[in-house]
């Protein structure tokens, strides 16, 4: 299916590795030009590499920072000017019980998960809707609508990232802006594998043991590729679902149960 969004520019937070990287990919595989994001250069470097051989036409910048900085955050504005599309991700905090965090830690997180996105949100969304297009899609995290402890800050941001949106994207729908959000279940990226390992340290068992034993939960009986969250996240961004708004798409394998 032609996604009618070539020649499209987008900027996509947190993009060297992971389900970041994957939306870049896809996105770019529909004739859009990309703008990456991640900390660590070397690995960014190769990330713009292989989507530069894979989609030989786009053009793919890269801006080395962290999204939570205002200075990076307005390095990948200037680098995209007029965005059409804006892919909001960052890392997660790590796991950790709720008595450890203190305020810095507290505030850090809902930087991190809530004011960053709201951020780039802001800066982007009037020119989208003068120009009569946009598409926000922002990765959270199937944490939101169910707990997961030791999560409890990530879950709250994302939450809050939620809510605020909800309001939001109701407002710029009449100028084919959308806001929507991506629910992430277990997804093979280095952030599940490295859940493994920890799992493997605490419980005893190998990390091939923590694996089997995370998979055996999901009704699919296996892990979300990144892929299948890129083309998701490309098929919001697209021009035949400039319907689709204020959703929460959970991409979960069946994990969450519920009729409705
Ligand atoms: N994978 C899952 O199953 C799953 C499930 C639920 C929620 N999530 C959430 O989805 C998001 C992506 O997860 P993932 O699995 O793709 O993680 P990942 O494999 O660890 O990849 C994270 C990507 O984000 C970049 N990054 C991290 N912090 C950054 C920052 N401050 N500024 C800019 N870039 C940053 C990393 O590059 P650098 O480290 O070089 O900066 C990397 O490119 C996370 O927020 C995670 O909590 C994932």
């Amino acid at each position: 299916m032609d996604l009618g969004i070539s020649g499209r520019r987008a900027i996509v937070c947190a993009s060297s590795r992971g389900l970041g990287k994957a939306c870049a990919l896809s996105l770019a595989r529909n004739g859009v030009h990309v703008t990456l994001n991640g900390r660590d250069e070397d690995v960014l470097a190769a990330t713009v590499a292989e989507i530069e051989k894979v989609a030989p036409d786009v053009e793919v910048r890269a801006v080395a920072g962290s999204v939570s900085d205002q200075q990076c955050q307005q390095a990948l504005l200037d680098a995209t000017p007029n965005a059409d599309i804006l892919v909001n991700n960052n890392g997660g905090p790590p796991f950790r019980d709720f008595r450890e965090l203190d305020r810095d830690a507290l505030i850090e997180g809902v930087v991190m998960n809530m004011v960053t996105p709201i951020e780039m949100m802001t800066a982007v969304i009037d020119g989208m809707a003068e120009r009569q297009f946009g598409r926000i899609v922002n990765i959270t995290s199937i944490s939101v609508k169910k707990p997961v402890l030791g999560l409890d800050l990530s879950s709250g941001a994302r939450a809050g990232l939620t809510a605020f949106l909800a309001g939001v994207s109701r407002s710029v729908a009449n100028n084919n802006v959308t806001i929507n959000n991506i629910l992430p279940g277990f997804f093979n990226t280095d952030r599940l594998r490295d859940s493994f390992n920890a799992s493997s340290k605490a419980l005893g068992i190998s990390v091939e043991e923590a694996a089997a034993a995370r998979a055996e939960q999901i009704p699919a009986r296996r892990f979300g590729e990144p892929e299948e969250f890129g083309e998701a996240c490309a098929f919001l961004c697209s021009t035949q679902a400039g319907y689709i708004t204020g959703q929460n798409l959970l991409l979960d394998g069946g994990v969450f149960e519920s009729a409705f």
